[in-house]
């Protein structure tokens, strides 16, 4: 079967054996073809983030993905192509840091099995940067904090240990949770099952109890706005 890859050069066919998982067939165009072909990966078993491409423009992992005939292989957009598949993903991480989703304030208390459970699921991310890739809104705001990271903030507003959990709230308020369009993309591709989606929804509600609403209704304004304007009908 054939396999169509982006190189640094542009587009190049390759003929791999049938039935492959993707990461192999890279390997067999490398170790038979050409070892010119740059990709990243590591642990081979969907743990460690290293493998996502985009498969006919639809982000998965190359060790979970069963390559087709005419596959069209890409990087993963909005990072700095190293080199063919292979990505920079400082990017992706300064949005983590910037989301400030770790802990501030350490609270004592002891977790019960209910709180683990809870924190298990954004703890399962791997950072494999699929949501991010798949996210419209980063292009045309390259400040976005991105799904990853407000997935990652909701992990630690949520933990009983966090003893300023406004904190986080704060750091994702601008060009964070309010700037995304609620499109999904971002969860359906996610590999472990994260819905970065439906948590930017809770730390919506998080952020409405801390007194914060969505800035787009300011905008709209009663002067001449849509909405209801309390002088004058609607
Ligand atoms: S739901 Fe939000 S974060 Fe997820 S892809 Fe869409 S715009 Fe991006
Ligand atoms: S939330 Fe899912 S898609 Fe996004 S980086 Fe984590 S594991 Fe990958
Ligand atoms: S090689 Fe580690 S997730 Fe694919």
């Amino acid at each position: 079967m054939k396999l169509k890859i982006k190189r640094e050069s542009g587009f190049r066919e390759y003929e791999v054996s049938e039935g492959l998982l993707l990461l192999k067939a890279l390997y067999e165009i490398k170790q038979k073809q050409d070892s010119t072909l740059t990709f990243d990966s590591g642990c081979r078993s969907m743990v460690c983030g290293t493998c996502a491409v985009r498969v006919n423009g639809k982000e998965v992992l190359a060790c979970s993905y069963k390559a087709n005939d005419e596959d069209v292989i890409e990087p993963l957009r909005y990072h700095k192509v190293i080199r063919d598949l292979k990505v920079d993903k400082s990017l992706a991480q300064s949005k983590n840091r910037a989301s400030e989703g770790y802990l501030h304030k350490y609270n004592e208390v002891v977790l019960n099995q209910n709180d683990e459970k809870k924190l298990s699921i954004q703890s399962d991310c791997i950072l494999c940067d699929s949501c991010f890739s798949a996210c419209p809104v980063m292009e045309v705001n390259e400040n976005f904090l991105g799904p990853f990271s407000l997935t990652r903030s909701l992990r630690y507003a949520e933990d009983r240990r966090e003893e300023d959990k406004k904190e986080i709230i704060d750091a994702i308020q601008k060009s964070g949770i309010w700037d995304c369009t609620l499109c999904g993309e971002c969860t359906l591709v996610c590999p472990k099952g994260i819905d970065p989606k439906g948590d930017i929804v809770i730390l919506r509600n998080i952020s409405a109890s801390y007194g914060y609403m969505d800035p787009n209704f300011n905008n709209m304004g009663f002067d001449g706005g849509f909405g209801f304007d309390p002088n004058g009908g609607f």
